[in-house]
């Protein structure tokens, strides 16, 4: 039942033109489609049309109504035996968009009508080649209630007016023909925000961003960040936006994150809507970004999209390295490199390390919509920036141009590419694709020889990739190793490689291994290895902790640097864990941040990244079988000994940091926040009675959200009276603002506390606990799931169970929703076998269920396999 790339054909059928008619209406909407359809190549094929959960009203060809005998119609299809080679076909069903709970296609969100069709939700609106390569010119006539007052989907309006009955309707075109994924349609009450670009070309485009009623002040900083990504994309890739509207809705139920619909995205509210009262900078910081990844898209996914789904990697790791570039260009490199490795690690290296495996373009599949994955998205961007480092920048800009002349207005492959790169570099680049069919975290060992009488270094590196699923040999993969060198007093080490005289040198390792000589190396030096983390592999080196030290206060590649301190961190963590503390260490270390956080020079952004130590689900990572409860007590310590060791600085910063004048979201203020209200979580693994007192009114002075969760959290990690008061007011003070709702059932889902188990469990009988609305679901559910690993792993196996009962629960209202809150049960393998078992036998469970979605059942059955 797998669905395989190498299966892949051609379409049967092709689809210039389609008019797609809408008769809007909650529980019975009408859809008639008039399809102008020929045969593609010489075949006597039947039609076959996909289409799910519609009711039939009628089928027409070039005319005539075809009767039971020349049409069959099931459950997936609506076939038609003998077709001419060119003609119209005109169908008319009825769906039901009120009772549309799986939020794919039509369905109905606070009373609105709205779709998500990618990547297999058009067959649920109408009979359709539900599948990528098919490209449209879409019409589109809406017609609705005068209540449903925005009538809105892709491209122009052509015209609108009113109808008997009070009804009216709107006529749209888009010109661009697309895949029927990146249909969208809108309607309903909402205010607008609107503003207006003049693009490169001098061209004028308007700009607006439809929300619930009330909202459009929340969706000004959505809209600032649409602009300076319309202008980015100019500057850095030179593409230009291509019609004369474009608009992005904000909806609250939905699946996903957002979607690139062309011309009209559409937006998960909390990705959208922001003010400094009820989000925090962290959600600025998603917005921005997902707003310009959403925004690239029109080029990379629209204008020039997937041949099939396979290929998604290339719409998708593409737009995700372009709007990592984008944020590095707002907010800073360094920054935000280690943000997005941090979140590689913490999303991609577990996939890539577990049952679910799978390469950045797979080659099979049950359900495409469970392989929008860590491993499709965020390794797919580490693929293309090693791209960039080994061919450079400028082939790497000659190579996109190429792509985007070459493909536009095609559905093409991630082949194709490659192809682009090879053409404007000069490089053969067959090695390279192996990054894109081979699964795995490859392990990069750098071992090095320093000769004091010969001034030089030899430095070896050699790379293994421990088997995956259905992989257990691996290839050599061509990666990008960027080197630079420092003396033990930190300053940078010059040195000559080839006869070049440099301070940093990008060493490649082909065929599996390199071994590099540098020369001139006066001092015995400090090797700083994979800066930038210019490779997505785990690093092995033979670094010993003093030269971490140095690293640590002195590298001048600011990846590295934070490197440095995590790694001595996790060190000393996983020895705690393992039995074997090392005391002394654990002051040299504390000394060490001390002496990092008084840098006058490094921001504040960086020092509170310096001082989150590596979470527990990253130690869980790093040595296994794990212990759950040994790594958390093991993390509480050293995060107490911080507390201890740095109590004067940290209160310096508190006060210090404290907010001057209005708020402002931009990055350094965003920073500032951040290392205050990171102080504050690290002195509360040391409550005293000050500091209780400290966060209570750390989160009764709050004038904004980011300082608001950081005194309550601050104040839950306490734990007691002072928490529970604060946790009631938060509620009684924002009950009715979903997404503030949405942070409060989140933060208790984080409490590592003793009795949090019992209080989600709680949780869920709430009167505002929703589980069919995804983000309250995901609030409460994977939040505890993924990022309360202490509580998740109860010795009882609660934490399982009720994570297991509330898959089997969401499967019956939204299987894709659902199939991703598997993922935590699937790492299994990776803890002690008396964690381990009680995980496998809720897997064992979801998948003895009767009446399992297809979604579910392949992760849970996957997580299972040998
Ligand atoms: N293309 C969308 C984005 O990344 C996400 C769509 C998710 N769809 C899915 N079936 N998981 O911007
Ligand atoms: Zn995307």
């Amino acid at each position: 039942q797998a669905i395989r790339l190498s299966d892949y054909r051609p379409p049967a059928y092709l689809i210039d033109e389609v008019e797609l008619h809408f008769d809007l209406s909650p529980n019975a909407t009408r859809v008639k489609a008039r399809l102008d359809i020929r045969r593609n190549g010489d075949h006597a094929e039947p039609l076959v049309l996909n289409g799910e959960r519609l009711k039939p009203v009628s089928v027409a060809l070039n005319g005539r109504a075809l009767g039971e005998g020349e049409r069959t119609v099931d459950d997936e299809f609506l076939t038609i035996p003998n077709v001419p080679d060119v003609f119209t076909l005109e169908t008319e069903v009825e769906i039901d968009p009120q009772a549309n709970t799986h939020l794919e296609g039509l369905y109905m969100s606070g009373g609105r009508f709205c779709t998500q069709c990618e990547a297999e939700g058009f067959r649920k609106i109408t009979w359709f080649p539900d599948r990528p390569d098919v490209l449209t010119r879409f019409t589109v006539r809406i017609e609705a209630d005068r209540k449903f007052q925005h009538l809105l989907s892709n491209g122009n309006l052509l015209e609108a007016g009113e109808l008997p009955g009070g009804r009216h309707y709107a006529v749209w075109n888009d010109p661009f023909p697309k895949p029927c994924y990146l249909f969208a349609l809108v309607a309903g009450e909402l205010d607008v925000l609107e503003d207006s670009i003049t693009t490169m070309s001098g061209r004028k485009v308007e700009l607006k961003i439809y929300v619930d009623p009330g909202m459009a002040p929340r969706a000004a900083y959505a809209m600032d960040a649409l602009k300076r990504s319309m202008k980015w994309d100019e500057e850095a890739f030179g593409r230009e936006y291509d019609l004369d509207l474009f608009m992005i809705v904000a909806v609250r139920d939905f699946n996903f994150g957002a979607m690139e619909n062309k011309g009209l995205n559409i937006f998960n509210s909390s990705l959208l809507l922001a003010d400094p009262a009820t989000a925090t900078d962290l959600d600025y910081e998603r917005i921005e970004s997902v707003v310009a990844h959403e925004y690239f898209h029109n080029w990379t996914g629209d204008r020039i999209t997937c041949r099939d789904w396979f290929q998604l990697c290339l719409k998708e790791g593409l737009t995700v390295f372009r709007d990592q570039s984008f944020s590095a260009d707002m907010r800073g490199e360094a920054v935000q490199r280690i943000k997005d490795v941090k979140q590689l690690r913490a999303r991609q290296f577990p996939e890539d390390q577990g049952p679910l495996a799978h390469p950045v373009r797979p080659s099979s599949y049950l359900k495409i919509d469970n392989f929008y994955t860590a491993t499709i998205y965020e390794k797919g961007a580490e693929v293309i920036r090693m791209l960039k480092t080994l061919i450079g920048a400028q082939a790497f800009r000659a190579g996109m141009d190429l792509y985007f002349e070459r493909w536009d207005g095609h559905a093409t492959t991630v082949e194709e590419f490659i192809r682009c790169f090879e053409e404007s570099s000069g490089q053969d680049l067959s090695d390279f694709f192996a990054w894109y069919e081979q699964a795995g975290t490859p392990k990069v060992t750098v071992k090095r020889r320093y000769d004091e009488a010969a001034r030089t270094l030899e430095l070896e590196l050699s790379q293994e990739t421990p088997p995956t699923p259905g992989q257990p040999n691996k290839r050599p993969l061509p990666l990008p190793v960027a080197v630079g060198l420092l003396d033990a007093e930190g300053r940078t080490l010059a040195f000559e490689r080839d006869g070049q005289a440099m301070d940093e040198t990008v060493i490649v390792l082909k065929d599996g291994a390199a071994k590099v000589t540098l020369h001139g190396v006066d001092r015995p030096p400090v090797v700083s290895a994979l800066r930038g983390f210019s490779a997505p592999v785990t690093l092995i080196t033979d670094a010993e902790p003093k030269d971490r030290y140095v690293l640590l206060a002195s590298d001048p590649d600011l990846f590295n640097r934070w490197e440095a301190g995590q790694g001595l961190a996790r060190d000393l963590m996983l020895a705690r864990a393992g039995g074997a503390p090392n005391e002394v260490g654990e002051e040299r270390f504390a000394e060490a941040v001390g002496r990092a956080l008084t840098d006058q020079a490094a921001e504040p952004a960086f020092k509170a990244l310096l001082l989150a130590l590596p979470s527990e689900q990253e130690l869980a990572l790093a040595r296994q079988p794990a212990d759950p409860a040994a790594i958390h007590e093991a993390r509480e310590t050293l995060r107490t000994r911080l507390a201890l060791h740095l109590d004067e600085e940290l209160r310096r910063l508190h006060t210090g940091l404290q907010q001057l004048g209005e708020f402002s979201p931009d990055a350094v203020s965003a920073g500032r926040r951040a290392l205050r209200n990171a102080a504050l979580d690290l002195m509360a693994a040391n409550p005293r009675s000050e500091v209780v007192e400290l966060a209570r009114g750390h989160y009764e002075a709050a004038s904004n959200m980011t300082d608001a969760i950081g005194g309550l959290s601050a104040l839950m990690l306490i734990g007691g009276q002072a928490f529970e008061d604060a946790l009631a007011h938060f509620y009684d003070r924002w009950k009715d603002e979903p997404l503030v709702v949405d942070k409060w059932f989140a933060l208790q889902a984080r409490d590592p506390g003793d009795g949090a188990l019992g209080r989600v469990l709680g949780l869920t009988a709430h009167p505002a606990f929703d589980p069919k609305n995804p983000n309250r679901l995901r609030a409460l559910v994977s939040t505890f799931a993924s990022m309360n690993p202490s509580r998740f792993h109860d010795p009882s196996g609660a934490g399982y169970r009720f994570l297991a009962d509330q898959i089997l629960a969401v499967d019956a209202i939204n299987p894709s929703v659902a199939a991703r809150l598997v993922e935590p049960l699937g790492g299994w393998r990776r803890y002690r076998p008396e964690y381990g078992e009680l995980m496998k036998a809720e897997l064992q469970r979801i998948v003895g269920t009767e009446g399992l979605s297809k979604n579910v059942y392949e992760l849970a059955s996957k997580a299972l396999a040998d």
